[in-house]
């Protein structure tokens, strides 16, 4: 199959409605769209990417107003989080329409559901009119696409068109927040901080800080996380205090924030071949996913990663580290 490499949001949104596939920019990153009521095309997406059936997919639309056509209810606090926060990086789960193919939630009652903000996301899913199903678009366990050209080096031949658009801005997924009961809880840390979402809604949990204190009760699902998630071929180390036990095979490169010459002087720095100095946690998780690409493109063996900090963007960014590194599994 050739992959078209498209330029009008318009022409995407043709090729979604008629039961392709296509890729599009959003501000996190970049989206793999198909028709969400499309039975078929959405089989052909999961096979495309290589993505376990279970795993649910994100169901995008064009405004608040279409809310309705995905989810059969709209709970206070998920219509407060959208208020705030939509179109935006915010992924809302919530009871599903009928409508909503069980191959797109994965047998889930639950969909989730945003409203990106990137204005060519927004038109072609205005164009289109359609909820549109979108995974990342990267194929399945590789680190998602911020660029258009990484999105054809992961599926060029496998989908039909991408639809080209500049580099993505946040760099990293949305906030995945389950609203579907009574008290909302982030299944996935992203580009909303939770300390954002507690401004809005107080009572907003953390499935992850909830795990770290053993918490007992009934674990809300979020099926893929279980799956492994954002690695390159290159071994990813966290620059902690841990590293120093692990060999450091073949090329290596640091990435930390910092000044250039400071970072070299510090431990992980000096043993590097090459080190990117990044000057903020906005720029780090921006090009997180190009920078693990690039390593891979240019022949180093072992990526080291300044941990991000723990609150803020930074500790969505932190998940992604420590994913990308293996480090979790669930
Ligand atoms: O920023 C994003 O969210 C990007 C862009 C393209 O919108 N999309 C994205 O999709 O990251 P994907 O498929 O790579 O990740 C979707 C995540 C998975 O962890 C999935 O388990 C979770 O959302 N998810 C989707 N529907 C769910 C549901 N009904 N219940 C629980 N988790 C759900
Ligand atoms: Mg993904």
């Amino acid at each position: 199959m050739e992959t078209r490499i498209l330029e009008s949001a318009v022409d995407a949104a043709n090729i979604i409605s008629g039961g392709g596939l296509c890729a599009f920019p959003t501000e996190t990153v970049y989206g793999l769209g198909v028709n969400a009521t499309d039975h078929a095309a959405v089989g052909r997406l999961f096979i495309a990417k290589g993505r376990p059936s279970d795993n649910p997919l994100i169901v995008h639309l064009g405004a608040i107003e279409q809310l309705e056509s995905a989810a059969a209810k709209i709970t206070t606090s998920a219509r407060m989080l959208l208020e705030a926060f939509a179109p935006g990086p915010i992924t809302v789960v919530l009871p599903k329409q009928p409508s909503i193919l069980d191959a797109v939630t994965g047998g889930l009652p639950t969909v989730g559901i945003r409203i990106p903000a990137n204005p060519l996301a927004q038109q072609m899913l205005s164009a289109a009119g359609i909820p549109v199903a979108a995974p990342s678009a990267n194929l399945s366990g590789r680190p998602s696409c911020t660029t258009w050209q990484s999105v054809v080096d992961d599926l060029g031949g496998r989908i039909d068109a991408v639809l080209k658009g500049a580099a993505c801005s946040v760099g990293i997924e949305s906030t995945v927040v389950d609203c579907s009961t009574e008290v909302p809880i982030i299944l996935r840390p992203g580009g909303v901080t939770i300390e954002q979402m507690r401004d809005v809604v107080p009572s907003v949990r953390d499935l992850h800080d909830e795990r770290q204190q053993a918490f007992t009760g009934i674990m809300p699902n979020s099926p893929g996380l279980r799956h492994p998630h954002y690695q390159p071929r290159a071994t990813v180390l966290l620059a902690d205090d841990s590293w120093v036990e692990k060999p450091l095979v073949g090329k290596t490169v640091f990435v930390g924030i910092g000044q250039q010459a400071e970072l070299e002087r510090t431990a992980p720095g000096r043993v590097a071949d090459r080190i990117i100095a990044l000057d903020s946690v906005q720029a780090y998780a921006m090009l997180f996913y190009e920078l693990l690409r690039e390593s891979d493109r240019d022949g180093y063996s072992t990526i080291m990663l300044q941990p991000a900090p723990s609150s803020g963007l930074g500790a969505s960014l932190l998940d992604r580290q420590r994913r990308a590194a293996g480090l979790e599994t669930r």
